[in-house]
């Protein structure tokens, strides 16, 4: 199937948005249909690249529903109703995130990727975290993974040459999880900051979430492609090397915005993505049309 046939078959709807063009964050109901996924490395035919994905995929749900309560228990707190209207839009966002990556895992899991078996060990990861920590860290911990997914985003919208070779369900949903990512990445940061919290502790949580996140998810990676019995062949593991540690590769080309984090009047929006998430949404819309 085509991207662009594929992107039209997707039915996107902003009926309960409050779309309005100066509104910077837009929720969009997405429904992609992965049927027509059929191979198990519909990324570049590559298993590592796929599994890595399917990885994230999985990371998603549970991660999202934390970042939904963290910011959640703090809103009583929030006075200005710009944030007040910016948490609801977030949570909205977050959770038709959720929706579509758990259909993926679905499908995931159908094709012999433990998508799944990811969701449930993350979740248990989370709640043996909600039991140590308090709430305040907890939104902290919410705010450094948030830095940390706008910065891939941005990465992936600035590297479209990253998406070729990936089926174009899941590259579509990628794009369009990206793009929101964006549109909503300072409001766990406002949430945090407004109601007192205090960026010592962000470095502290955010020097833990640098080594832990990586870590798992290469690891998570190796657990899946172990699970599905993949032995990636040399070519395979040099061309997911690259993609990931290259010159142009992921973990190399986020370590620079990644640094941002430390300086002391960081803002989120210091990174300044509008002109970058036009492009693509207007790409988007060209898609659907077709
Ligand atoms: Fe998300
Ligand atoms: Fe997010």
């Amino acid at each position: 199937m085509s991207a662009t046939a594929d992107i039209a078959t997707a039915n996107i709807s902003t009926g309960d948005s409050h779309e309005h063009s100066d509104k910077a964050i837009v929720v969009r109901r997405m429904d992609f249909s992965f049927d027509a996924v059929d191979t198990m490395d519909w990324y570049r035919d590559n298993p590592i690249l796929t599994a890595f994905i399917a990885v994230l995929s999985g990371t998603f749900p549970p991660g999202e529903q934390m970042f939904i309560e963290s910011v959640r228990h703090f809103k009583e707190r929030v006075t200005d109703p710009k944030l007040l209207d910016d948490v609801r839009d977030f949570t909205r966002q977050e959770a038709h995130h959720t929706n579509q990556h758990k259909l993926a895992n679905e499908k995931l899991e159908s094709l012999g990727w433990k998508a799944q078996k990811i969701e449930k060990r993350v979740e248990k990861a989370i709640a043996l975290l909600n039991a140590k920590r308090s709430k305040r860290e907890r939104l902290a911990a919410t705010v450094c993974l948030e830095h940390i997914t706008a910065i891939v985003a941005e990465y992936v919208l600035t590297h479209p040459k990253q998406l070729e070779g990936m089926h174009p369900s899941i590259k579509y949903m990628m794009i369009w999880h990206a793009i929101e990512e964006i549109e909503h990445k300072s409001v766990a940061f406002d949430v945090y900051i407004t109601t007192g919290g205090k960026r010592k502790m962000l470095y502290r949580i955010m020097r833990a979430i640098a080594v832990l996140f990586p870590t798992l998810t290469i690891a998570r990676t190796i657990y899946l492609l172990w699970a599905a019995r993949r032995m990636p062949s040399w070519a395979q593991i040099k061309e997911a090397w690259t993609m990931l540690f290259g010159d142009e590769g992921m973990f190399t080309c986020i370590k620079e915005p990644f640094k941002d984090f430390y300086r002391e009047d960081f803002h989120p929006e210091d990174h300044d993505n509008r002109e970058l998430i036009n492009k693509w949404k207007a790409e988007i819309e060209t898609y659907r049309a077709g």
